[in-house]
């Protein structure tokens, strides 16, 4: 594709000498608004280095440029030097390109040979999976497959909470309390009314505390009947997160947790130790990170056992043998940032020179409409309930409009739509935002949602189903694009230009939004493109060229949907 931005910083160097060419491409702009020109350079910069008032120099160098084949016109407006390009010539540079390209433009090379570790997910075994969780799980499934698009190899890993003392606790209140039958039924919801008992009871006889504890112990030297309980455990809440990740099409390369980096910690408790950096406080062990503004950072409590941060820090340094990771992203919560500002802290102090390729990326919190949510006080909204909750509302809906439509048919095309609605909804937002949870708003599907972007595709499909394969075929060979010239046609090749561009920000800022904003921008300008201009006309020619058009704008909103873990039903 042709790089317009330095065609035209190739024609203004020439005028302006004294600022580089990297420098003039930064000045040039893309006007919002398109009646402003497709790019625009504005030379109030430039007074002091040429010595002129700023609408000369533009007046100056829009007469020098405005001969160029690329343009169909340049104007000086004010200090602002704004170019139109030549709407049939960019039209064909975009429409065939995105055609060739298929579903898979927007993907490019930028990442190859480097690997990149995205953790995402990473819920506590025994404990829900919420809608809290979804915001890990979504943002950091979107991100992996950005990073996929932009040819990097990606490692995603589900570093689940799966261990800690709390296990000694559950597996004490099981023994008391437990029945095998009800952990099978609903391991999460049964494990953790256990686990909730347990803190009950331990209010009037605190000898649970003491038996927990020595639970754990024997759970931390591998004995085999606690080991048992805890496999089992871990076995049954896995596979409840399992059927989440099913429904979200979500996949993991590894799930090695906390508990995976039981018996690598003491290596790095010694290295902190000889590194200096360990300081005893009443038989724990801890670093003090005040240099740093941070509080201290608890390593091993008295009794010896690690932390979470202790096993963040085996993970990091594992992971970069494991893998050696050019970057090692970290999708959690917004409430971690202490941890984490701790943890790159305490990696630098060991002398890692990667540590600053491990990346927190934090996002903000989920409430719900009466308060945040509380798992003790059973105020929670699980993500499953969720998911299905969409699905069912949306069945109703097709089936409402679509009467005679087979049931195989509405099943998939629910569970695609519900819970894209539900993603797309999620990746919406800028992900620092904190927002409140509400039924209503996950279920409306009016706007700028995930099924109204659905839908647009399957618009684009039905019309290219309805040209028929000889005039897709054709209009895959080429076309003449002179028929693709109106208002509505030039916006959505612009923004069609701008795709590969928007997910490389995305992949930058580590913000799926941005990607979520964009396909949203293309679905509506395809939907104006098909309200203002007659697409399957008598026109061979004219028939052809806009078959591109629709062609181009369905691969891209499809690789869009794609980046955001949606699925694109061919019919809606
Ligand atoms: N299990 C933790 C939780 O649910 C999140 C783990 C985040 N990842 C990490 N490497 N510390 O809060």
């Amino acid at each position: 594709m042709i790089n317009y931005v330095d065609r035209i910083a190739d024609l203004i160097a020439p005028q302006v000498e004294g600022l580089e060419k990297e420098e003039i491409r930064s000045m040039i702009e893309t006007p919002a608004d398109s009646k402003m020109g497709d790019y625009a350079f504005p030379c109030f910069k430039l007074a002091k280095i040429l010595r002129k008032a700023p609408p000369m120099i533009a007046k100056g160098i829009a007469e020098a440029i405005g001969d160029d084949a690329m343009f169909e016109k340049v104007e000086q407006v004010n200090a602002y030097v704004n170019m139109f390009l030549k709407k049939d010539a960019f039209a064909k540079e975009v429409v065939s390109e995105v055609v060739a390209a298929g579903d898979d433009y927007g993907k490019c090379s930028l990442g190859e040979g480097k690997t990149v570790i995205v953790e995402y997910s990473s819920p506590n075994i025994a404990k829900p999976f919420h809608i809290g969780h979804i915001r890990s799980t979504v943002i950091g499934a979107s991100i992996a497959k950005i990073y996929d698009n932009l040819g990097f190899k990606v490692v995603r890993i589900n570093h689940l909470g799966d261990y800690g003392t709390q296990f000694g606790k559950m597996i004490v209140a099981y023994r008391r309390w437990g029945n095998k039958q009800d952990v099978i039924d609903a391991p999460i919801k049964t494990l953790l009314s256990y686990y909730t008992k347990f803190h009950v009871e331990a209010e009037n006889d605190p000898t649970l505390e003491d038996e927990a504890r020595a639970t754990f112990t024997k759970l931390e030297n591998g004995e085999p009947e606690e080991q048992a309980l805890w496999q089992w455990f871990r076995d049954e809440s896995l596979k409840e997160f399992s059927r989440v990740y099913d429904m979200l099409g979500i996949t993991y390369d590894s799930y090695a947790g906390e508990s995976f980096y039981s018996d690598k910690m003491p290596r790095f408790v010694k290295e902190l130790e000889e590194k200096g950096l360990l300081e005893e406080d009443n038989g724990a062990q801890l670093v003090r990170l005040d240099d740093y503004g941070l509080t201290p950072a608890l390593i091993t409590k008295s009794d010896g056992s690690t932390l979470y941060i202790t096993r963040d820090i085996a993970a990091a340094v594992y992971r970069k043998e494991t893998y050696d990771f050019y970057k090692n992203i970290y999708v959690v919560a917004s409430q971690q940032n202490l941890h984490f500002q701790q943890w790159i802290q305490i990696l630098e102090l060991m002398g890692y020179d990667w540590a600053r390729s491990c990346i927190h990326v934090p996002f903000g919190l989920v409430s719900l409409e009466d308060g945040t949510m509380s798992t003790r006080e059973g105020r929670v909204v699980f993500l499953e309930d969720v998911l299905n909750g969409a699905v069912d509302k949306t069945r109703e809906i097709i089936k409402e409009k679509n009467p005679d439509a087979d049931a195989e048919t509405v099943e998939d095309i629910a569970k695609a739509v519900g819970i894209g609605a539900v993603v797309f909804n999620e990746l919406s937002n800028y992900r620092i935002k904190d927002y409140v949870f509400s039924w209503e708003h996950v279920l409306n599907f009016e706007g700028e949602t995930g099924p109204y972007v659905q839908y647009t595709h399957a618009r684009a499909c039905s019309i290219l189903r309805n040209a028929g394969d000889d005039v897709v075929a054709k209009a895959k060979a080429g076309f003449d694009a002179k028929y693709l010239t109106g208002e509505s046609a030039h916006e959505l090749s612009r923004l069609l230009y701008e795709l590969p561009e928007v997910i490389v920000e995305a992949g930058e800022k580590y913000e799926p939004s941005i990607v979520t904003r964009h396909i949203v921008d293309i679905a509506q300008a395809f939907n104006k493109f098909y309200h203002d201009e007659h697409i399957l006309v008598d026109n061979e020619d004219e028939k052809i060229a806009k078959v591109a058009m629709v062609l181009a704008a369905k691969s891209a909103i499809r690789n869009g949907l794609d980046l955001l873990c949606l699925k694109a039903p061919e019919k809606m």
